[in-house]
């Protein structure tokens, strides 16, 4: 299988193939979502809640990014790798933001992903004109958890929709090579979806958009306490995880584990 770019993101939202886009954080996770033809490898920030423990992405630094970063890329052979510009990483000016961006594809990212719209026109602006591709970030933007008041459905009333095709042109004229739209209706994701030509990525945005994302222990099934109406759960690893942890620590407590056949 040959190696996927920015390039082939464009080419295949004008053959109408979806594209395929999964968060890894590690090697090992990288290398088999590699091999299991995956088009795009996110290190999301999402690495603050579904690795690190936090209750947002609000505290995942540009030392985390770039650590989990060089280990996915480490991974991966194939898939596109795109890494997320964690919050106060970009905001702050844009030499700040074209510096980050930098040290994200010194790690081994071949792309960068930040959220905002028309804000962050001109910061995407100065990122694309370095050479450094970036994908866009629109809708349910979590960094902006404390504006939007919780994780919360965006574009529901006409003056949101508005706001968010023009978000999304924005991010478009300003030289992004596709959009990720997360939370928004999916009517809307359809609408913004026709309207660009660059390829959109939804979660949370229905069925219409170029492609799809979902964190991997989402899509994985390996939390009990998180599953919105956004997921589909592709595995159930939470279960046999914790049996084969419960069968480990029965085997060494009962002396049966290690056997002879484990023993030197
Ligand atoms: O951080 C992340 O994992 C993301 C995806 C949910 C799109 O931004």
């Amino acid at each position: 299988m040959r190696k996927t770019t920015i390039l082939d993101m464009g080419a295949m939202k004008a053959e109408g193939r979806r594209i395929v886009m999964v968060t890894a954080y590690d090697a090992l996770f990288a290398r088999i979502f590699d091999e299991a033809d995956v088009d795009v490898i996110l290190v999301g920030d999402s690495l603050g809640m579904v690795v690190l423990g936090y209750p947002d992405t609000l505290n995942v630094t540009m030392e985390d990014m770039i650590r989990h970063t060089a280990a996915a890329a480490r991974g991966r052979k194939r898939s596109l790798l795109v890494a997320d510009m964690p919050f106060l990483s970009y905001q702050t000016s844009i030499p700040d933001a074209i510096r980050n961006a930098g040290l994200l594809l010194q790690a081994g990212a071949e792309a960068v992903k930040l959220e905002g719209g028309r804000s962050m026109e001109a910061t995407i602006r100065a990122i694309t004109a370095c050479d450094i591709p970036v994908m866009g970030h629109i809708g349910l933007t979590p960094q902006s958890v404390h504006r939007m008041g919780g994780y919360k459905v965006q574009g529901k009333t006409d003056p949101q929709r508005e706001r968010l095709l023009d978000d999304a042109a924005a991010v478009q004229d300003a030289g992004a090579f596709s959009v990720v739209l997360e939370g928004i209706p999916a009517t809307l994701a359809a609408e913004i979806t026709a309207s660009l030509s660059i390829p959109t990525i939804g979660i949370g945005a229905g069925v219409h958009c170029d492609g799809q994302v979902l964190v991997m222990q989402d899509m994985l099934g390996m939390f009990d306490d998180f599953q919105p109406k956004f997921v589909k759960r592709f595995g159930e690893l939470r279960k046999p995880i914790a049996d084969a942890a419960n069968a480990f620590a029965r085997e060494v407590r009962d002396g049966s584990f290690p056997g002879p056949e484990h023993s030197f």
